[in-house]
């Protein structure tokens, strides 16, 4: 069980690094230390200013390197009958090694656009992996009945709840880094009306996130509806009135932070409720996609 453990702290570790990565990006401290993997040529700069948030930031994603690692050791013969995880698990480190790379390329090229948005996209591929991880490797768990057909089409939709709710955050992403967090000055209206003139990129980009979140909310708030009225199991129907809390309180956020001018507590919730969005929908799907599929009098699910 140390392994499940260790993968359910790694979740909790990356959502704080993907945190510490927006307050990096908030608090304009993106290029405070100018060189990459050094930081004014040492490891130990003085904390002070944006180097205190983009060191911080690189010294908790160290972290995760280790932790992951450690999470992949203990795994590799406690999950022998399972040999995808330890498979998942390498992938996963190879993903990390990536993403520091691309870290570092924001800082090397001076954070171009699209390499800022492929590390917050990579940080999410990452969330979701380890989430699956930790949410197969669970202790079994009793279902009072099994879901038959039911299982299979909450996998499906929770599924691609957290597709939407990836790409959504790609373009959040690129709202972020193209600086069209305030194309759109008002809310809940966007420059005065319901759709705005669409006359350039920004704008478009803005309206165009602002849109699919509200769509995004109103499906998942229907899924959650829908697990509640399919009599699901109780760990699947919190896990889907989670995520229709979060994606509401992710649309209220995002309107708060165009409010407040785009502070930095505001803006960098947004990431992290996006993220907790992501996990808790893939988390729906995989303990779902676990359920045993026969009829018998109990059911047994791995995790809880
Ligand atoms: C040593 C390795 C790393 C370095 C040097 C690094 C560096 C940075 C920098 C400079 C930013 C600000 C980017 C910008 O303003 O555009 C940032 C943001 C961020 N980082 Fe990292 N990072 C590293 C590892 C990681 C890891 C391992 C993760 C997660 C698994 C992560 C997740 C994030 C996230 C989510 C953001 C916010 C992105 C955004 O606002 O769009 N970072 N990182
Ligand atoms: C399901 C709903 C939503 C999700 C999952 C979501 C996700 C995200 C993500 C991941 C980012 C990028 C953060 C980063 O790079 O660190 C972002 C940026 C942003 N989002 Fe959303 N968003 C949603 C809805 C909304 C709504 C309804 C608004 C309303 C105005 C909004 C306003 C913004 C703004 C202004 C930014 C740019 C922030 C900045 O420049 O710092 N979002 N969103």
């Amino acid at each position: 069980m140390l392994h499940y453990r260790a993968f359910n702290v790694s979740v909790f570790w990356t959502l704080g690094l993907l945190y510490l990565g927006s307050v990096v990006h908030a608090t304009e401290s993106s290029l405070a230390c100018p060189d990459w993997p050094t930081c004014f040529g040492t490891m130990m700069p003085e904390m002070t200013g944006g180097v205190f948030w983009e060191h911080l930031h690189r010294l908790v994603a160290g972290g995760l390197v280790l932790l992951f690692g450690l999470s992949t050791w203990l795994a590799k013969t406690a999950t022998q009958d399972r040999p995808w995880i330890f498979r998942a698990c390498l992938a996963g480190l190879g993903l990390l090694i990536v993403q520091s790379i691309f870290g570092g390329l924001t800082v090397i090229y001076r954070l171009p656009d699209l390499i800022s948005t492929t590390h917050l996209g990579l940080a999410f591929i990452f969330l979701a992996l380890v989430t699956v991880l930790a949410s197969a490797t669970g202790p079994l768990k009793t279902f009072e009945r099994h879901l038959g057909e039911t299982a299979d089409r909450i996998t499906i939709l929770a599924s691609a709840g957290a597709a939407l709710i990836f790409l959504q955050s790609l373009i959040g992403g690129l709202v972020r880094h193209m600086d069209a967090g305030m194309a759109c000055p008002d809310a809940p209206l966007c420059l005065g009306e319901l759709v705005p003139p669409l006359v350039n990129s920004t704008i478009t980009l803005h309206f165009t996130h602002r849109l699919i979140g509200i769509v995004a909310a109103l499906l998942i708030i229907g899924l959650s509806i829908w697990i509640l009225r399919v009599s699901a199991p109780k760990p699947l129907r919190l896990l889907g009135l989670l995520a229709a809390a979060l994606v509401v309180t992710q649309v209220i956020i995002g309107f708060v932070s165009v409010l407040t001018s785009l502070a930095v507590i505001p803006v960098s919730l947004h990431t992290l409720i996006a993220a907790g969005l992501l996990a808790t929908l893939v988390r729906l799907a995989t303990l779902a996609r676990l359920s045993p599929k026969s009829m018998s009098s109990t059911s047994e699910l791995r995790a809880g």
